[in-house]
């Protein structure tokens, strides 16, 4: 039997909390380049295996709390004021909860997020980590680095990685309370290091990252190889970055990339995230890599894609895509 969440925190709250009156913390987004697929305990959100990826700097989610005046919680995204059962207000109160105990003040928290609405990327890695740094610093509660990650962790699992900068590597822990599965900053640099995010298709997913895990882990048979691979994948993707191996690291990031999706193809009922569109790109990229441009791609649970490459080549790959609009460089290092 899993340990609940609160049980969890609680054992790391101060006796009595000491809210402040305002705080505000923001968290950078971050594209995996070794993917966390599939869950062991579904309560704590810990993974089945560990994973890496790449923060994007100052692309992510600022986020505040204050008191409110008004008798009740308030919740904003991108200063628009949400009804209090919205999916978003609903995932951000229920976090709240854990940490605030008997307090009943109420609070106002504000996320907004100034990642380009184009960029189709996922904001809740970014904004649960923002929340639980904003909550650390709002109950003044002391936490380690550790914690952070562990706790973010709990509210989304990706969000254990926005806690850093920088290439960050998430150990997926071993201990029944999850305590140790939590992020790392690696001490790596890579200046020239760049991530596109090419949008090739809009529109809601069906079905969100957390069902499509579980569904995977329950019905997929190729699953099964998942977890090794990653773990291989992680050792190598280390080492590319550790020697700046473009090639290395674009070769085993993508491979990681396809892996997972083919193990969410491989389920019933099947969960094909590629859009007619997200296929062209695919080839357009194959196609670009052929004529000599070292490029890769990762996708998440989603149709677009992720460009992984180096600034040198920047020109060639943006002159290659002149009518998907919206590659949106992002320059983790410089
Ligand atoms: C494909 O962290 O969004 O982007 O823990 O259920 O909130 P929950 O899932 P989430 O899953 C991210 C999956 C991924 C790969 C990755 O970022 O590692």
């Amino acid at each position: 039997m899993s340990i609940s969440k609160q049980e969890v925190v609680s054992r790391y709250l101060p006796e009595v909390l000491q809210p402040g009156t305002r705080a505000e913390a923001f968290a950078p987004s971050n594209i995996a380049l070794c993917k966390y697929w599939g869950k062991r305990d579904v309560e704590l959100n810990l993974p089945i295996n560990s994973s890496l990826s790449i923060s994007l700097g100052d692309l992510g989610s600022l986020t505040s709390i204050t008191e409110s005046e008004i008798g009740v919680d308030q919740v904003y995204l991108n200063d628009e004021a949400l009804s209090a059962d919205s999916r978003f207000a609903k995932k951000v109160l229920a976090f709240l909860e854990l940490f605030r105990r008997e307090l009943r003040q109420p609070v106002i928290v504000r996320t907004t997020n100034n990642i380009p609405t184009a960029a189709g990327l996922a904001s809740s890695a970014s904004g649960f980590a923002a929340l639980t740094l904003a909550i650390n610093d709002f109950y003044g509660l002391e936490l380690s680095d550790n914690c952070l990650s562990a706790f973010a962790r709990m509210g989304s699992g990706s969000a254990s990685r926005s806690i850093y900068q920088g290439f960050v590597e998430w150990n997926k822990g071993s201990s029944v309370d999850g305590m140790d599965s939590c992020a790392q900053q690696l001490d790596y640099k890579w200046p020239g290091f760049r991530i596109g995010l090419l949008k090739v298709a809009i529109g809601e997913k069906k079905v969100d990252s957390r069902a499509g895990m579980q569904r995977t882990v329950e019905s997929a048979a190729l699953y099964g190889a998942w977890p090794q691979q990653a773990e291989n994948d992680l050792v190598t993707i280390k080492r590319a970055i550790v020697d700046r191996d473009l090639q290395l690291l674009g070769q085993t990031a993508e491979h990681n990339a396809l892996s997972m999706h083919a193990t969410m193809i491989a389920s019933w009922p099947p969960l094909l995230y590629w859009q007619p569109e997200s296929v062209a790109a695919m080839h357009r990229v194959w196609e670009l890599r052929e004529s000599g441009v070292s490029i890769y791609l990762t996708m998440d649970a989603g149709p677009n894609l992720k460009l992984i490459y180096q600034q040198a080549d920047e020109s060639r790959i943006r002159d290659a895509f002149p009518e998907l609009l919206d590659v949106d460089i992002v320059a983790p290092f410089d």
